[in-house]
This record gives structure tokens, C-alpha cells and sequence, in this order.
């Protein structure tokens, strides 16, 4: 005879005795994403927003969900590739999680959010209300599963964040009458990232992905603007790539801090940088054809960032063989180059991902 007690099992045996067989239930490690465009998978749609931060519009999605979801690219994003590789199923966006999905992660990223409160104001989920929703996601888990199960849940949990692009948007388009120096804005950004992984941390998360910033100036929105302020010859806007590495040069600094400050924090960095900029100079090597060029847009590279046509500009041109694109609109990746990205991401080595990989990250006990 055997009784079923949360994760006990009585086994009574012969007459008098009773075994008690206690069995840690094997927890799959959740996720749990915070962000961006480059994560958003359809968090906006449930915004007072602008159709420039959302995606819930053909051709979004067109090559694999088969409906556009509000994700920024014709198909499936860096966090659903790590659900699959990592046997979980996708990750859902808060505004749809029903308590069932909660133990596997959610996913809290707005597109157009940048570290700072100031980035698209008004428009877009910052980072800090992502890390209040996290806190109301908490109490749901403690709810649900109990204190000791849902303690164990975040501390093996991986929490992974793509942020800082839009951050950048302000100083670049405001350009010699920007009030801070690039530095001090750094560190404002760095400053405002902080509290939020000790935000985190306090809630019992350990496990911490960054994703660093790619190069920004090579976006085909940036080659556009650079012709249009007079740089004719189609190069990457070297000031916005310029302050990606600003950017990417504090955030290991800042990591190692965290790491001497607070006891079990645990973090790993994909040079997002790294993978993209070599992308865009060797397409081939990845798999790609096109990489100057988005599939979506209007004008010069494709660059106007018009795809769908709801936003300012009514037009905008498909590319006929997605696959062979870097970007698929003026700013995001396509779902092809996120595939091959997630898995150099999941298991490459050191000189793209240190100190640990995703998949051993996920392994890592706390
Ligand atoms: C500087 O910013 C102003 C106003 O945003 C813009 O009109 C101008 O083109 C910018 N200049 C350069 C060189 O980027
Ligand atoms: C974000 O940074 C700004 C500028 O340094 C600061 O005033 C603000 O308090 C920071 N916010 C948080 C939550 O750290
Ligand atoms: C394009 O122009 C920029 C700025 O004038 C210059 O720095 C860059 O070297 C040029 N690139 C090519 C490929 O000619
Ligand atoms: C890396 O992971 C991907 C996705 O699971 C897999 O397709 C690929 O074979 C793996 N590569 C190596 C070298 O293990």
C-alpha cells in the first residue's frame, strides 16, 4: 500500500512498520527572462503603447508561428530556442501565464525598455516595473508550490537579460547637446542594472545571463541615418557602436562586484557583440547570405524601421528568401540568426560565452 503525500511516499510494510520514502522531485531549471525587443515575446501587446514597440502585425511571425505574436522577428526568439534546447516548454509572456506555466519561468520583457526608467517612458515596460512584476511572480510560486519548493525553484532558476540597446537611443539622437558625458551615462545604466539583479537576488535568484550589446552602428536603421547625415558610403554608425562598447567594456566590471558583494551570485556573458559583428562580416560562416540589408523595411538597407506598415511609414518591402537574412527588420535579428546564436550561446566556447555556457549554467547547482 502506498500513500502519495506531496513528495513523500508511505510504503507500509509487512504489518507493523511504515517506510517513509522521501523523494526530492526532480525540478526542471526554470528561466526567467528579462528585456527588451530582443526578448519580448509579445509582452507589449498588453501595453498602452506605440506600433513602433510592437510586433503583433504581419509579417511578423511569418515563419514559424504562422500568426504574428508580438514577437520582433519572422519567428522564434533566443529565450524559445534555450526553452527547447533545454527541454522546457516556451517560456509565456507575463500577461499570459496561467499557474501551471509558472514553475518553468516567465518572461517579462517589453520592447523598447532600456536599464533606465527614462528609456520610452510611458511606452514600454521598464526594467524596474519587470523586476516588481518578477516580485508578484514570486508570491504566485510561494502560493502555489510552498516556501521550500518555490525557494529551491529560484535559486536553481537561470535569469537572462538583453538590455541597454534603447538606452542609447537618447545620447545618439540628441547628439552634442546630450547632457551627460558617455561615461557618466555608462554608469548610470550600470548603476540603475545593479539594483535590479539585487532585486533579483534578494527574491533568491543566483544564476545570471547577460547578453552584452551587439554593434549597434551596424543596425540597418544606423547605416540608414548614417546617410542621411552625409556618411555616403554605407558604413556602420561608429559613435552608436562606439557606445555599445562603453557599455560592454563596465558590464563585466560591474558583474565581478556583484559577485564579491553578494554570497552565490553566479553569472555568465555572451558577447553578443562578437557573434553579430562576425556575422555581418562573415554571413556565410552562420549559415546566412545577407547581412547589410534587413528583409523588412523601406529605403536604403531597408533601414526605416517600417515593416508591417503601421508605423509612420505606410510602406515597406518583403524579402523573398527570409532565411538568407541577418536582420529581419531595420533593428532585430531574423529567426535563423537567433537559432544559430542560441546555440553558440548553449554550448560554444570561452571567446563567445564565459565563463560558463548556457547549458552547463543550467546544470550548475546553488
Ligand atoms: C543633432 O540632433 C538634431 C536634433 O535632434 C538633428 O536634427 C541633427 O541632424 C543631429 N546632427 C547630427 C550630426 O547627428
Ligand atoms: C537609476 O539611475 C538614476 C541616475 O543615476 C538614479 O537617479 C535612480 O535612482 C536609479 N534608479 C534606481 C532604481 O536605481
Ligand atoms: C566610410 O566613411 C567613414 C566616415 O567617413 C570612414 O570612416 C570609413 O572608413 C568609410 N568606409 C569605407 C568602407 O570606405
Ligand atoms: C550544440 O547545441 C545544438 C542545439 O542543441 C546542437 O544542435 C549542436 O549539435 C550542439 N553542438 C555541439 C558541438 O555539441
Amino acid at each position: 500500500m502506498a500513500l502519495i503525500s506531496n513528495l513523500c511516499i508511505f510504503v507500509l510494510v509487512a504489518h507493523f512498520a511504515i517506510t517513509v520514502v522521501c523523494h526530492e522531485r526532480p525540478h526542471q531549471t526554470a528561466l526567467f527572462v528579462f528585456g527588451d525587443s530582443i526578448f519580448d515575446p509579445g509582452n507589449n501587446n498588453y501595453i498602452n503603447t506605440i506600433a513602433s514597440f510592437q510586433a503583433n502585425y504581419f509579417p511578423y511571425g511569418e515563419s514559424f508561428f504562422k500568426y504574428p505574436t508580438g514577437r520582433n522577428s519572422n519567428g522564434r526568439l533566443i529565450p524559445d530556442f534555450i526553452a527547447e534546447y533545454a527541454n522546457l516548454p516556451f517560456i509565456p509572456p507575463y500577461f499570459e501565464i496561467g499557474k501551471k506555466h509558472l514553475v518553468h519561468g516567465v518572461n517579462f520583457a517589453s520592447g523598447g525598455s532600456g536599464c533606465l526608467a527614462e528609456t520610452a517612458r510611458g511606452f514600454v515596460i521598464d526594467l524596474q516595473t519587470q523586476l516588481k512584476l518578477f516580485q508578484s511572480v514570486t508570491q504566485l510560486l510561494r502560493n502555489k508550490v510552498g516556501e521550500t519548493e518555490s525557494k529551491q525553484i529560484l535559486s536553481n532558476a537561470v535569469y537572462i537579460f538583453s538590455t541597454g540597446s534603447n538606452d542609447f537611443f537618447a545620447p545618439l539622437l540628441a547628439n552634442s547637446t546630450f547632457q551627460y558625458s558617455d561615461r557618466e551615462y555608462v554608469q548610470m545604466i550600470m548603476g540603475n542594472l545593479t539594483s535590479v539583479l539585487k532585486g533579483i537576488y534578494k527574491e533568491g535568484g543566483r544564476k545570471f545571463v547577460m547578453l552584452n550589446l551587439g554593434p549597434l552602428g551596424c543596425l540597418p536603421l544606423l547605416r540608414a541615418l548614417n546617410l542621411q547625415i552625409g556618411v555616403t558610403n554605407g558604413s556602420c554608425m561608429e559613435k552608436a557602436t562606439n557606445l555599445a562598447k562603453l557599455f560592454n567594456s563596465a558590464l563585466p566590471e560591474m558583474l565581478k562586484k556583484l559577485e564579491k558583494q553578494l554570497p552565490g551570485f553566479k553569472y555568465t556573458i555572451f558577447n553578443f557583440f562578437k557573434v553579430i559583428a562576425d556575422s555581418i562580416h562573415n554571413p556565410t560562416k552562420h549559415g546566412l547570405k545577407i547581412s547589410e540589408t534587413a528583409c523588412c523595411g523601406t529605403g536604403p538597407f531597408r533601414g526605416i524601421h517600417s515593416c508591417g506598415g503601421k508605423r509612420q511609414v505606410k510602406e515597406y518591402e518583403l524579402c523573398e528568401n527570409v532565411k538568407d537574412y541577418l536582420f529581419f527588420d531595420s533593428v532585430h535579428p531574423s529567426e535563423q540568426a537567433y537559432q544559430r546564436y542560441t546555440e553558440l550561446l548553449w554550448n560554444g566556447t570561452l571567446d563567445v560565452v564565459a565563463p560558463y555556457n548556457l547549458k552547463s549554467f543550467f546544470e550548475l547547482s546553488t
